[in-house]
């Protein structure tokens, strides 16, 4: 008999790993299939989006195990979870390397107008070698603000050190290990946003989290900065964000994430030229996304034994 798994438009070689041994149902089952289909299921991968709340899971009484395809559970409600002893499982570690690579690809493709420069490029004013196009902003030697010096924190700061940037950080919590190891130095939040030439977001979605870049923190930035989100959209007032670059009052912005996401098509910030936007990419490279979908499996696989997920959130 095959488990039957909730799993919302998987990625095929993560259906292809789960075989026959499992029944994917598709995410409408839990809104518009008879009761009797819902109570079959006792597994749920998600990756992002819907939200796995309490009422979610109060229409599937069978479920065993949440397993999160990436490391991020921010559209998980914990509580919820925790409540109904169901474990969650997720995937850290795995992705911290290629999202960190991700994040200094949009510092520097925004720092240096790669997106702009490759539309030019291709368009037909470009008819001559032109010194005085495009002139972008010096990352080698310049200082950068990592506002969370997690395990991703980590990994930017190793990546900038080879371009001699000097790293500040600012985090819940000083993490002496890391600036004894990385050379990084940990400032208030404040001063972080005031002397920043590069400002990188790479802390998780949390309530304190939620709308830390707003208006009030954009102001603080300099002019000349360049802001860099690969965390989570709502970590950055949208609208705030979309008027400081519209008036210029930073330098540009580097989007992996945006809230909401994705953007309405007409959204005022996509028809900005100083913003380069990528459809949540961090993780998205070969290796990385093999791994995150082993850890899946390995997860979704020990709930529903009943046995102790190997990657579980603390809930
Ligand atoms: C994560 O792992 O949280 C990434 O954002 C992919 O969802």
């Amino acid at each position: 008999m095959p488990h039957t798994i909730l799993g919302d438009n998987l990625p095929a070689p993560l259906r292809e790993m789960l075989g026959d041994e499992f029944e994917v149902l598709p995410w409408e089952t839990t809104t518009n299939a008879p009761a009797a289909e819902r109570e079959r299921i006792t597994g749920l991968v998600a990756y992002g989006h819907p939200r796995v709340d309490g009422e979610l899971l109060d229409r599937l009484p069978a479920l065993k195990v949440i397993s999160n395809h990436g490391v991020g559970v921010d559209h998980v409600v914990l509580a919820d979870a925790a409540s109904r002893g169901i474990p969650v499982g997720n995937t850290p570690g795995c992705l911290d390397a290629s999202t960190a690579d991700m994040t200094i690809a949009l510092l520097l493709a925004t720092a240096r107008n790669v997106v702009r420069g490759d539309r030019f490029a291709r368009g037909p004013e470009f008819t001559v070698f032109d010194p005085s196009i495009l002139i972008g902003r010096e990352v080698t030697g310049a200082r950068l603000g990592i506002v969370g010096m997690g395990r991703i924190g980590r990994q930017v700061a190793k990546r900038a050190a080879a371009f001699d940037m000097e790293i500040v950080y600012h985090n819940r919590n000083r993490d002496e290990d890391a600036e004894r190891e990385l050379g990084v130095r940990y400032v208030s939040f404040d001063e972080l946003l005031e002397r920043s030439e590069y400002v990188v977001l790479n802390c998780p979605l949390t309530p304190e989290t939620t709308g830390l870049i707003g208006a009030a923190e954009l102001a603080r930035m300099r002019p000349d900065a360049v802001l860099v989100n690969t965390a989570r959209g709502a970590v950055v007032d949208t609208a705030a964000l979309t008027d400081a670059l519209r008036e210029n009052r930073i330098a540009g912005a580097g989007l992996d994430v945006t809230e909401p996401e994705p953007l309405p098509r007409d959204h005022p910030l996509l028809s900005l030229e100083n913003v380069v936007v990528a459809p949540h990419l961090g993780s998205a490279s070969d290796r990385t996304r093999r791994r995150m979908m082993e850890m899946t499996v390995e997860n979704l696989r020990a709930g529903l034994a009943g046995d102790p997920l190997p990657w579980a959130v603390s809930t």
